[in-house]
């Protein structure tokens, strides 16, 4: 059986660059495979542990989105990271099987510390989320991780100690794969190449029809194409990446393409299919998330069942962990 552990970290409202790189994904995987999703706020924590509250309000949003886009709770285990405290024991048995170099070299720490600034003053915490992040998959068993290219070097750090653990106390833990994401991510709606809250650039699962529309009407396309009689470019044009991963009616993207590269449509016409097409798209996840946000109860005992489910799990695995390291002692 396939078992995939996935995360987010909540800092914000999920957008449908989340959806086409990864929440999209998942909803196959809850048909045919165990998966355990962490809402991994102690990860969140470190670059955010100044602002602790911007974290813990994200919590329940993001357990909404999920369900407004069909992740079903009898499927799928939902789990709060910092109330499963068997991930922080794991992280600090963890931590002397990885040099402080080798957490230096990790491409994606290293671009985060640049971009954040964290550069001059280093927490301890940042450098070795990834030492957190190995627990996280390794406490769940998960064989498959399924992530974007940006994730790949934490599924490498994550193999090579779960290796070392392996060869120091015994075979206990599982060693996982990554699984690329099928879909490459979208841009955003500047052009730039990743939808991001940090850029500013996203639309959100959560965004009203009004919002959508707004979003789209000021979205990036052909920079060289000033009147609709231009002849436009397709390939690369945010406008069409989004109407190829949203708009269900392909005859009528196909068209579109034709006539843009022809010249023969305006951008009026283009964005406005693509803004019907988003809003086509999310009405159904409006509508799931008006029943949700209604009873936000439900939401925290579906969390908290999922999390019960986790811990379980993750009690389970510890307990293998201090077995094979001999600090078990009664
Ligand atoms: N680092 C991931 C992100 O920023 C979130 C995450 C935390 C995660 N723990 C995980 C992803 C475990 C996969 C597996 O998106």
């Amino acid at each position: 059986m396939r078992r995939i552990l996935t995360g987010d970290r909540p800092t914000g409202p999920l957008h449908l660059g989340h959806y086409v790189g990864s929440l999209k994904s998942r909803l196959e995987f809850q048909e045919n495979s165990e998966v355990f999703i962490l809402i991994a706020d102690i990860q969140a924590l470190t670059d955010n542990f100044e602002n602790p509250g911007k974290v813990s309000k994200n919590i329940l949003g993001v357990a909404i989105d999920y369900l407004s886009i069909g992740l079903d709770p009898k499927k799928a285990v939902f789990v709060v990271q910092s109330q499963v405290p068997e991930i922080a024991e794991l992280t600090v048995l963890f931590m002397n099987l990885v040099s402080v170099g080798r957490l230096g070299q990790n491409p994606t720490v290293k671009t985060e510390i640049k971009e954040k600034g964290l550069d001059k003053s280093l927490p301890v915490g940042f450098l070795a989320y990834p030492v957190s992040q190995a627990a996280d998959i390794a406490i769940f068993g998960a064989n498959i991780v399924p992530v974007g290219q940006d994730q790949l070097p934490m599924i490498e750090q994550t193999r090579e100690i779960v290796r070392r653990f392996n060869k120091l106390y015994g075979k206990t833990l599982i060693e996982p794969k990554a699984e690329l994401a099928k879909f490459p991510r979208i841009p955003g709606i500047d052009g730039k190449n990743k939808m991001s809250k940090s850029l500013n650039n996203a639309i959100y699962l959560s965004d009203s029809e009004d919002i959508v529309r707004e979003k789209v009407r000021k979205m990036y396309t052909d920079p060289k194409r000033i009147r609709s009689t231009d002849l436009g470019r397709v390939k690369d044009n945010p406008v069409f990446i989004y109407h190829d991963a949203f708009n269900r009616n392909l005859r009528e993207v196909k068209d579109l393409k034709a006539r843009y590269k022809k010249g023969k449509v305006g951008d009026v016409e283009v964005k406005e299919k693509l803004a019907r097409a988003i809003n086509d798209f999310l009405e159904p996840i409006r509508e799931r998330r008006e029943y949700f946000s209604r009873d936000k109860k439900k939401v925290l005992k579906i969390l908290e069942i999922g999390t019960r489910k986790g811990r379980k799990e993750a009690a389970k695995t510890l307990l293998a962990v201090k077995r094979a390291m001999k600090i078990n002692y009664w």
